[in-house]
């Protein structure tokens, strides 16, 4: 589809399927702020979003249609683009509602999910500061490179003594499907990604894993969501010397067809008791798919992570990723299915070296901007 509605019961950008290309930016509140900015900030950038989803200009006088004397309210680059499937979707991070020395900042504290917290330190972790945490968050998805940088440059325009961006990831390539109608794509391992996810169509698991439900005591956060996102290089240049029969090892699935080592096609289940000849697990037992199985952790999460190159490093090797994100309706998921991927035979390839995570309020109703039932 060409467009998504901006409002909505839930906010566009977690189960409308996923498009090729990302932006995504976290942003800090500036140390003069106040609760009044923040949510004049909400507000202008509800409605900007509204129209940018449409493929409109940020405001009325746009590009080109104000006075000579003063920059323009948009910076053009999308002029003569389509809306290209655009989605832009909202996050609150932990430290909106109490810095890390407990200061609350905008009368929110009393506001905070009880599971909105900063995530645990895992194995593996090597994280950055510079790809890590945020006040707020925006994720701007698009079928068309230009068209997501746009809306996140202007977004962050507006934001301008308010708050700015604090970090910054651009994705080339969509590493899941969140449709049945969509084909599953290819991470830079070269390997089918999103095979088992979490899809569009299966309400009652959306229920269950996805969206936050009635039970959940900040009222505010009903029909929302909760976001983590990891930066996760890829050591791409030492994978690939490894066999194709390791590499289907480490996965568990095969790298032509995506199908389970146990045997089938794409789709079919995989069978963790079935044993070869000489006894081994069909499926070994640190494969990421075991290990990242419902079988295993007792539950799942909706994935929409990103391919990433960001030039080369100091090394000469592709500083390349994959810029992980899963929509969950308890963080704890996240934490439960990363824990069992401690023992994970691809962690040799890869590190993790950003971690956020993000309440993400219901979908903006008429009348309403975003995150509007927390204030
Ligand atoms: C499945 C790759 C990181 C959770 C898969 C599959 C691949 C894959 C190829 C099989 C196809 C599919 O069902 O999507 C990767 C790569 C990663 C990575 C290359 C890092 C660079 C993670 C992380 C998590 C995760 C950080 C969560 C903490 C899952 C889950 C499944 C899965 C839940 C589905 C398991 C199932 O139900 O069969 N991943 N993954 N993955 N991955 Fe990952």
């Amino acid at each position: 589809a060409g467009q998504y509605a901006f409002r909505g019961e839930h906010q566009a950008g977690i189960v409308t399927p996923a498009q090729d290309r990302l932006h995504f930016a976290a942003f800090d509140l500036t140390s003069t702020a106040t609760r009044d900015d923040l949510i004049q900030l909400l507000k202008d950038w509800t409605a900007a979003a509204e129209r940018l989803t449409q493929g409109l200009d940020v405001s009325e006088s746009g590009s080109v249609g104000g006075p000579e004397l003063l920059p323009p309210d948009d910076t053009g680059e999308a002029q003569g683009l389509a809306a290209s499937g655009l989605t832009i979707t909202f996050g609150f991070g932990p430290s909106l509602f109490r810095t890390a020395d407990g200061t609350d900042r905008f009368g929110l504290a009393d506001r905070q999910p009880a599971e909105l917290a900063t995530l645990p330190l895992f194995a593996f972790d090597l994280l950055e500061e510079s790809a890590s945490d945020g006040d707020l968050c925006i994720q701007a998805c698009a079928n068309d490179p230009q068209v997501a940088v746009h809306a996140i440059r202007n977004l962050s325009r507006i934001a301008f003594g308010t708050a700015r961006i604090r970090w910054s990831q651009l994705g080339f390539g969509r590493t899941s499907s969140t449709s049945t109608t969509q084909a599953t794509p290819r991470n830079l391992f070269g390997f089918k990604d999103g095979t088992a996810n979490v899809k569009a169509e299966e309400t009652e698991a959306l229920r269950d894993f996805v969206w936050v439900g009635d039970d959940e005591p900040q009222t505010w956060m009903h029909g929302g969501s909760y976001l983590v996102t990891r930066t996760i290089l890829m050591t791409i240049e030492n994978w690939d010397r490894v066999s194709l029969g390791e590499q289907n090892a480490i996965i568990g699935r095969d790298k032509g067809e995506g199908a389970p080592l146990s045997g089938g096609s794409e789709f079919s289940e995989p069978d963790f008791e079935l044993r070869s000849t000489s006894g081994e697990p069909a499926i070994p037992e640190d494969a990421h798919v075991r290990l990242a199985h419902p079988t295993q952790t007792g539950t799942r999460m909706l994935r929409r992570g990103y391919n990433f190159v960001d030039g080369s490093n100091e090394l000469g090797q592709l500083r390349a990723g994959l810029f992980f994100m899963s929509y969950q309706r308890s963080p704890q998921q996240f934490i439960d299915v990363q824990s069992a991927l401690a023992k994970d035979s691809m962690n040799e390839y890869i590190r993790h070296v950003g971690s956020a995570i993000f309440a993400v309020p219901p979908g903006t109703r008429a009348g309403e901007f975003v995150g509007s039932a927390l204030f």
